[in-house]
């Protein structure tokens, strides 16, 4: 069982999106605006569609939280949806209301319309695709901006950018080499690019890319990498298939809507060299500096050069025998192009059984940069779980002495 475990309900044009959080100590300072930040951040980027104009997520926090900190029961929170206004009959839960729109009966390509009309036995296609829309990673992000807050209390961050849009790449800013320092100094210049991306000849092409596929009425996809850094060793185990961090975090992100590839470090590109050429060969300096007053808050306990073991390279992707090594988590998806298309695709009507032409929803053209901020959101949730897992504490402060007590014993070993 999950030391963290979270749920989120809604549908696209209902009334509201819903989300529990359970498992966080007592004692976490949380406010809506630490969750809004992210949420508005998931709404950005180039390419979305006219939904995104219409909709500015915030989120309200119904339980769990007292005078601006976690109280240790569960968090519950809910996003309105903005758009409920014109869907109040069409998504009414009233019987009186049935028929009040007509149904949809066209299965889109490339989403869940047709096996989920078949598997739920259902005539009318959108009461599978209200649900099936990746409006619902609004709450995932809501829900993973609370565990990147715990996360944070521990040194930990988490960010994300784009290295390609349909054809479009950007050399990955990530190298093997890449220090905690380098990462992070990619926090800023991704927020500033329209499409996430932290080198400037690739947005521009990037976005000119994205623009003509509008003109063209085409969609696209591509490839966003998510990296944590100040994780400190020993987060999974090695001792059970689904202990693994790897596995859990491939899961994560495998589940977020239209994500067809997980690479761990460089994964794809490792399986063309030699072993010899991608190993992160061990290397050892007594640890400096000394552990800062507050234990945690202070000192940084792994990395180059920081202490006892370190790795001149992260082949590894910061995980070795399904365990965080203490080198930054380098994780990469890839995102299908978006399903909808404005030049409607062939189908079936579920009704007639005549061709027709796909149903058209209101669609992005592309949504990579989103899926950044929703793949952050992810693996924050599942760090977190991990790192509980490990320290326990039903509350802060409990957590935080478990925490430095491993901190120091590692730094001993
Ligand atoms: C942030 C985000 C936005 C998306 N927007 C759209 C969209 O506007 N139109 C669309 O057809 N698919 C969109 N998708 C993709 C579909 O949700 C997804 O392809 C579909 O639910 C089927 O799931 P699958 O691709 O994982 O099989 C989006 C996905 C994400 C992550």
């Amino acid at each position: 069982m999950n030391t963290l475990r979270y749920i989120t309900a809604g549908e696209s044009h209902g009334r509201a999106l819903a989300g529990i959080l359970e498992g966080v100590p007592s004692g976490l300072p949380i406010s809506a605006e630490d969750i809004d930040r992210d949420l508005k951040r998931r709404q950005g980027g180039y390419g979305r569609g006219g939904r995104m104009k219409i909709e500015s997520d915030y989120s309200e926090i119904l339980s769990g939280v007292r005078w601006g900190k976690t109280i240790g029961s569960p968090i519950t929170l809910l996003i309105e949806n903005r758009d409920y206004e014109n869907w109040f009959e069409g998504m009414s839960s009233d019987i009186n209301a049935e028929g009040s729109i007509p149904p949809v009966t066209r299965p889109r390509p490339g989403h869940a319309d047709l096996p989920g009309a078949i598997k739920y036995d259902q005539h009318d296609i959108r009461n599978i695709l209200e649900r099936s829309s990746a409006r619902e990673t609004a709450m995932r992000v809501a829900l993973g901006a609370i565990a990147r807050k715990f996360l944070s209390e521990f040194n930990m961050k988490i960010g994300s950018y784009v290295i390609q849009i349909g054809k479009v790449k950007a050399s990955s800013e990530f190298k093997v080499q890449s220090s905690e320092k380098e990462l992070l100094s990619l926090f800023g210049r991704v927020e500033k690019s329209l499409v996430r991306c932290p080198n400037d000849t690739a947005s521009k092409g990037m976005i000119k890319h994205i623009d003509k596929a509008v003109k063209e009425g085409k969609s696209l996809g591509g490839i966003f990498e998510v990296f944590a850094i100040g994780v400190p060793i020993g987060l999974g185990s090695h001792i059970q298939w689904d202990r693994r961090l790897d596995g859990r975090l491939a899961r994560a992100l495998m589940s977020i809507q239209a994500i067809k590839g997980i690479e761990i470090g460089p994964g794809f590109e490792m399986s063309g060299k030699f072993g010899s050429e991608v190993m992160d060969e061990i290397f050892y300096s007594p640890p400096h500096p000394p552990l800062a007053k507050g234990g945690s808050r202070g000192g940084n306990i792994h990395g180059r050069g920081m202490l006892g073991f370190y790795r001149k390279t992260n082949f590894a992707g910061g995980i070795e025998g399904g365990m965080t090594n203490g080198m930054p988590i380098i994780l990469r998806a890839a995102m299908k192009p978006i399903p909808t298309q404005r030049k409607p695709l062939r189908s079936v009507d579920i009704i007639t059984g005549k061709s027709v032409e796909a149903a058209y929803e209101r669609s992005d053209v592309c949504a990579v940069p989103a899926a950044g901020v929703i793949g952050e959101a992810m693996v924050a949730l599942t760090i977190a779980d991990a790192f509980l897992e490990k320290f326990g504490g039903d509350n802060m402060a409990e957590t935080k002495r478990n925490y430095d007590s491993y901190i120091k014993y590692v730094r001993k070993f």
